[in-house]
């Protein structure tokens, strides 16, 4: 495994991020839970000391089942969570008033079985409050002692400020061969100290080249919807690109899967980062750690990083 450091933080975390969002089923239909937490299992034997989930995935289950299966090894794990999107009603709701923030992080905290989160995140902004009063708020969580550090996630942090946040060590976005123009951007944050975190690292899967071009999925799979670009109209084709250049290079590297040349993509371009990848089985945990401890070639990681496929656009808003 590889480990990097969290921003100003100087938390050592697995580079290797377990996504939590399948956990508890919510918008990946049917997820066997036994099999879920065989999959934490098997991420922790392997290396991988950060787990990422939310408040919102599984509608709460998630957390929960993070904090049941990793409490005996609480202090060598990082646990980090998301606040600002809720259901009420059926409805998703976007609230990052200083209310719901402590309401959502008490409930965290019980969920996950701890006394400190370790990293904080802003889901999405909801675009309404003061990014400086959301700032003030996870300040005051943190001297607190309910967090130990903050992020945001699908914000540039430069938004927030361009001189340094304190307390603020992460940001996160989408981020995969099919959304390279994000690259100079994230490479701006990054200098100023930030640890980023990508999400979607396989295109929700896509990059594993398994979904034929007309693959379809149950209504309860959020990648039944048109938001989740690279399974529907012009994002099929821009994933096909992406994933031509992974099979064009896997000669290269034998013994290795597309899932894994794409998520080393995203870590050779950026050496100090996190790949978070969502897991639903220990087989998919076992696959993605032999994403670990080699590089591309410089040839190849150029390659992969030429022009094409990308996309400027992308509808995707709110992951629940
Ligand atoms: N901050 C945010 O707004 C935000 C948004 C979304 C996600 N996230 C975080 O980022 C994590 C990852 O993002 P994501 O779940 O959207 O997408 P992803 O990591 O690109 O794709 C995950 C999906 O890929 C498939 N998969 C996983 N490992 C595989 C392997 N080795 N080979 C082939 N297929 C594999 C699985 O689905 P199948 O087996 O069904 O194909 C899995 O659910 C999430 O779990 C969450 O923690 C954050």
């Amino acid at each position: 495994m590889e480990y990097t450091r969290l921003g100003g933080s100087g938390r050592e975390v697995s580079r290797f991020g377990f996504g939590g969002c399948p956990l508890g089923g919510h918008g990946w239909g049917d997820t066997d839970e036994r099999r879920l937490t065989a999959a934490i299992d098997a991420a922790f034997d392997a290396g991988v000391t950060f787990f990422d989930t939310a408040d919102i995935y599984g509608l709460g289950r998630s957390e929960e089942l993070l904090g049941d299966a990793l409490q005996e090894r609480r202090g060598e794990v990082t646990f980090a969570t998301k606040f600002g999107v809720r259901r009420e009603n059926d409805v998703t709701v976007y609230d990052n008033s200083s209310a719901w923030m402590r309401t959502s992080a008490e409930g965290s905290l019980k969920r996950l079985k701890t006394d400190r989160i370790d990293l904080y995140q802003l889901h999405y902004w909801d675009q309404q409050t003061p990014l400086a009063d959301i700032v003030g708020g996870l300040q005051g969580l943190r001297d607190e002692g309910k967090i130990r550090a903050f992020g945001v996630t699908n914000l540039n942090p430069s938004e927030i400020s361009r001189d340094p946040v304190e307390g603020l060590v992460s940001f996160s976005m989408e981020y995969n061969l099919t959304r390279q123009d994000r690259t100079e951007e994230i490479r701006r944050s990054e200098a100023g100290g930030l640890t980023f975190l990508s999400w979607g690292s396989l295109a929700q899967g896509a990059l594993s080249g398994k979904y034929a071009a007309g693959a379809t999925f149950d209504p309860a799979d959020r990648r039944s919807r048109g938001a989740y670009s690279a399974f529907h109209g012009e994002g099929v084709a821009r994933r096909e690109h992406a994933v031509s250049r992974l099979r064009a290079i896997a000669p290269n590297y034998p013994g290795r899967t597309l899932a894994q040349l794409a998520v080393r993509w995203i870590l050779d371009s950026h050496p100090a980062s996190v790949a978070l990848v969502g897991m639903k089985s220990p087989g998919q945990v076992v696959d993605m750690s032999s994403a670990f401890d080699w590089s591309l070639s410089e040839e190849d990681l150029a390659f992969l990083s030429m022009k094409g496929g990308s996309s400027a656009e992308n509808g995707l808003v709110g992951d629940v």
